[in-house]
């Protein structure tokens, strides 16, 4: 059976069933709480909560769709028989709301119609029976947990509760009872951990659920189907959930979600070993000229989630999204390094893709994702190699030793791990990533590099800021001194350069070339200027790329400050490859800036004046 016969089957089984077939949504959601779609739930999140009415949208109660999914937390185990960073969910999803007395009902009575526990068990039995033909080998229900929740349920029955307030999630009897009438025996009984899902995110719908597993043609049970009934909305994060940290409150109505992993899937029904032998994948790792089974699956792997999240707009960067796809390219330019693969191969690679997937997702653009990884590769490869002779001096591998190796040369963390052997066996991914967090949080709020050793919380030099409040209102400064030396340029005659600059809580200081003193009415001029583009709250943005390129691209630079071979260039106002007019200002800089010049104030000049013969300085303040 192909893939393509499989997804047939699953929308054309449950659209017979009253639901209604919804396209798979973008792997970057709309809830900001989370990175990516981990699940086909995610778009129907406020469809459980009543915030949404699917009648409305969907004209049932009752939906399915195969989702494209990203989930990052596996990504130690890809290379192995079963686990992926990309994949789809086929899913089924019932929102238990009675439909809306003023909607529009779909062509049968089967899509007002919601449905719980009973029939989604069935359903699946007999999808994973009938349709496909399979096995199941064992299943497995909610053993129950006593758990914090609400003893006020806003909707649903009130939950028991025991003498110390808290109330318990009861054992799923009823699915138990479900499956034992469809002839299922082995059915087992799991916890919290297994069998409880959700909330993504912040906050959202939650509840026990039944996994329905098959077995491989090795004989080991994998799961291939999890059936999520939605009982509880979760005030907090599926991490406080588990620790007892937040309240479960019944919802209004229950609904059910599910998740069966299309590539797990046709693994059972083409019987391949892992798969990386089905159809899906063989065709594109099946390119890769090198010999480890291992490092082949990764590239595989990676790949696939490199061109599915380009099509949906990410761009490696070092931030969120952004950061993951750098890591994921990254990865792959060095294992091909490393074992002499030609990376011209990615372009057969991403073509492979292309022609296994855009019968179904026909955004895929296979110029863009080669034009992407090839930047990637250029701007990495430059640093690569000196990063992996660094790494060999290294004696031992440490967290914060780990990171800087990943800050100076971007070698990603699994690549840290993997080459530093035994004098990295100490290294684990949650050390490094709390150096990661430390830094990111820093530098969100503004601090780029440099630590001094004196008690400063920044100081690149030209910036200096001795704690939070100071480094907001040097940040500000630090734009409009960007600011300021485009307007200087726009407003002055000859030619303004700059000649230093000095960057406090209290002031900017800024000395640039000029013959003469500025009149009172260049002054306002200057001010007007740059007020004016404060009202417009432009974008500040920056682009990395080498040193040379940026010169080049006409961007402001300061002749006597050295900088590294690949800069920043931060751009206020629009970016003028996608915008006709100018930027306000584009300077090489390593930051940090605001995000939009509104957040910046009122720009005073309160001083201008000579330094030497043919300097000029002028000193500035922000107003709120
Ligand atoms: N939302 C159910 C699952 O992804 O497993």
């Amino acid at each position: 059976m192909t893939h393509t016969e499989i997804r047939k089957k699953f929308l054309d089984f449950f659209e017979k069933k009253g639901h209604t077939i919804v396209p798979s949504s973008s792997l970057l959601p709309d809830d900001p709480s989370v990175l990516f779609t981990t699940a086909g739930m995610q778009q129907f999140k406020p469809y459980y909560t009543g915030e949404a009415d699917p009648m409305k949208d969907f004209g049932s109660l009752n939906t399915v769709s195969i989702q494209k999914s990203m989930r990052t937390s596996d990504i130690d185990e890809i290379g192995d028989e079963s686990h992926l960073t990309f994949f789809e969910m086929l899913g089924n999803f019932s929102f238990g709301l009675k439909p809306n007395g003023s909607a529009k009902g779909g062509p049968s009575t089967l899509f007002k119609t919601s449905y719980f526990k009973k029939e989604a068990i069935e359903y699946a039995h007999k999808f994973i029976t009938n349709e496909m033909g399979l096995t199941i080998s064992h299943v497995s229900v909610f053993k129950g947990s006593s758990s914090t929740h609400s003893t006020k349920p806003q909707g649903g029955e009130p939950v028991e509760s025991t003498s110390s307030g808290q109330a318990t999630v009861p054992k799923d009897e009823e699915s138990k009872k479900i499956w034992q009438s469809l002839g299922v025996s082995d059915i087992r009984e799991e916890g919290m951990e297994d069998v409880f899902w959700g909330p993504t995110g912040n906050s959202g719908p939650c509840g026990p659920t039944t996994e329905i597993y098959c077995k491989n043609t090795q004989g080991q049970d994998v799961e291939i189907w999890n059936i999520v009934f939605n009982e509880f909305f979760c005030n907090g994060s599926r991490e406080q959930l588990l620790s007892n940290k937040t309240k479960l409150t019944p919802l209004e109505k229950n609904g059910i979600d599910t998740g069966m992993g299309l590539e797990r899937l046709v693994m059972i029904a083409q019987n391949t070993k892992s798969i990386f032998e089905t159809a899906l994948f063989s065709p594109i790792l099946n390119l890769i000229p090198i010999e480890d089974t291992r490092i082949k699956r990764i590239i595989t792997d990676h790949s696939r989630a490199i061109a599915f999240l380009i099509t949906d707009g990410v761009r490696p960067s070092n931030k969120e999204q952004g950061y993951i796809l750098r890591r994921l390219m990254r990865r792959v330019i060095t294992y091909g390094q490393i074992h002499k693969m030609d990376l011209t191969i990615m372009h057969d690679i991403f073509a492979k893709i292309h022609e296994i997937y855009s019968p179904i997702y026909h955004d895929l653009d296979r110029n863009l994702i080669i034009h992407e990884f090839d930047n990637e590769k250029e701007k990495f490869e430059k640093t690569l190699k000196s990063g992996l002779k660094e790494l060999a001096k290294i004696p031992v591998f440490d967290a914060s030793g780990t990171f800087k190796i990943y800050e100076s040369f971007g070698l990603p963390y699994e690549i840290i791990k993997e080459l530093g052997g035994e004098k990295a066996k100490n290294l684990n991914r949650e050390d490094f990533d709390k150096e990661f967090k430390k830094h990111q949080e820093l530098s969100r709020a503004g601090i780029e590099k440099k630590f001094g050793g004196h008690g400063l919380l920044l100081d690149t030099g030209e910036l200096k800021a001795a704690d939070e409040q100071e480094l907001k209102t040097v940040t500000k400064l630090h734009t409009a001194t960007h600011m300021l030396q485009a307007a200087l340029r726009k407003v002055l005659d000859g030619e303004v350069k700059q000649a230093g600059s000095d960057i406090t809580a209290e002031r900017l200081r800024f000395d640039f070339t000029f013959p003469r003193k500025m009149t009172n009415e260049e002054i306002k001029q200057v001010e007007d200027l740059i007020n004016e583009a404060i009202k417009k709250d432009l974008p500040v943005t920056f682009k990395e790329m080498p040193l040379e390129e940026a010169q080049k691209s006409g961007a402001l630079f300061f002749s006597k400050q050295k900088y590294p071979p690949v800069v920043k260039v931060y751009t206020v106002g629009p970016d003028p490859s996608t915008s006709s007019g100018p930027p306000f200002s584009r300077e090489l800089c390593g930051g940090p800036h605001v995000t939009h010049t509104g957040e910046i104030g009122q720009f005073k000049i309160i001083r201008e004046e000579a330094v030497s013969s043919g300097i000029r300085r002028v000193r500035a303040i922000l107003k709120e």
